[in-house]
């Protein structure tokens, strides 16, 4: 029997690569450049799964392929606001993510951002390198401390979760969150989570807001200028979860203004274009999409995508199954 053709859009990890060449019939990205539109049309005529990532735009007009061959989308990464989900499904078309496997990663990253814009870290390295340092003195690049603060957050998934356990437990911080799904009591008590009502409770109340909702429609510009006004006086905004969930020229204004201390970014609306007032701020960390990125996790995540196209072509239910 055939083995069914796979089309991968990215380079994927080369452990990964080696074991789906042994089950499928597959077309890597060797290059790694990104495909057009145009491109990922024609990969869905050609393959039996279709393999994008979070940067490929599989929309509408994309999903409207004719022919169409793919019956499953295997996309490599938890979220999954690039994917035109109903248009998939009226094609007819099996979607799957790769949850829980970057759950640990994507937390540490929050923490990485929090700590660092806290404590000046990327300001302070960027004074060494620049020869500018003249040594210890008392007033020298105060930050604000973590340890005991409250961490509030905009979501409570997995990912919050994880972080919370960090932060909780590490650095002994109060955890407040708002989700329109609180979970059970005990997953609360684990770090004495507290719920709160609003988004714009937590706003008013943290000293860190993290933010771990979905990106798409309904969270877009979830932070616009009247909540981030809201934001209590010296706070810092985090954000591993999607760019456009936060609205950058409103997030400008209030860093400018001095509403908030600082940002922490690790997704930009329209990345990989990132705001030239951002760069420009000192007060602001900003990395490039690297909650997933361990060697590890990656690995992780196709390894995940893997094991649903073979559930799938065993005539099984994938794992992951989105739609
Ligand atoms: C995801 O998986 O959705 C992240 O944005 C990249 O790991």
């Amino acid at each position: 029997m055939n083995k069914p053709k796979i089309i991968v859009t990215r380079k994927w990890p080369a452990a990964v690569e080696a074991e789906l060449q042994k089950e499928f019939d597959v077309d890597l990205n060797q290059s790694d450049k990104p495909m057009t539109a145009a491109e990922l049309k024609a990969a869905l005529g050609r393959c039996d799964a279709f393999c994008p990532t979070v940067s490929d735009s599989v929309n509408a007009d994309v999903l409207a392929a004719e022919p169409l061959r793919a019956k499953i989308i295997g996309s490599y990464g938890v979220g999954f606001n690039h994917i035109d989900l109903e248009a998939a499904k009226s094609r007819g078309l099996v979607v799957t993510n790769t949850p829980e496997v970057l759950t640990d990663c994507t937390a540490d990253l929050a923490m990485t951002l929090m700590l660092m814009v806290a404590r000046r870290a990327g300001e302070g390295e960027r004074h060494v390198r620049n020869g500018q340092w003249t040594g210890w003195r008392p007033t020298h690049m105060m930050g604000a401390k973590v340890t005991g603060k409250v961490l509030g957050l905009i979501g409570f998934g997995r990912i919050a979760r994880a972080m919370a356990h960090k932060a909780h437990h590490g650095f002994g911080m109060k955890i407040i969150f708002n989700d329109p799904f609180p979970p059970p009591a005990e997953v609360m008590n684990a770090f004495r989570a507290e719920s709160r009502p609003t988004v714009e409770d937590v706003l008013r109340e943290a000293d860190f807001v993290s933010l771990h909702c979905p990106g798409g429609k309904e969270t877009h510009h979830l932070l616009n200028k009247a909540r981030l006004m809201m934001m209590k006086p010296g706070a810092y905004l985090i954000n591993t979860a999607r760019g456009d969930v936060v609205e950058t020229a409103a997030l400008v204004e209030a860093l400018r203004k001095g509403v908030i201390a600082g940002a922490g970014l690790d997704v930009y609306e329209g990345e990989p274009k990132v705001s030239a007032d951002l760069i420009g701020m000192e007060n602001v960390v900003l990395l490039p999409h690297l909650g997933s990125a361990s060697t590890e996790t990656r690995v992780a995540m196709g390894m995940r995508v893997l094991e649903n196209l073979r559930l799938y072509f065993g005539g099984k239910a994938p794992r992951d199954r989105v739609v």
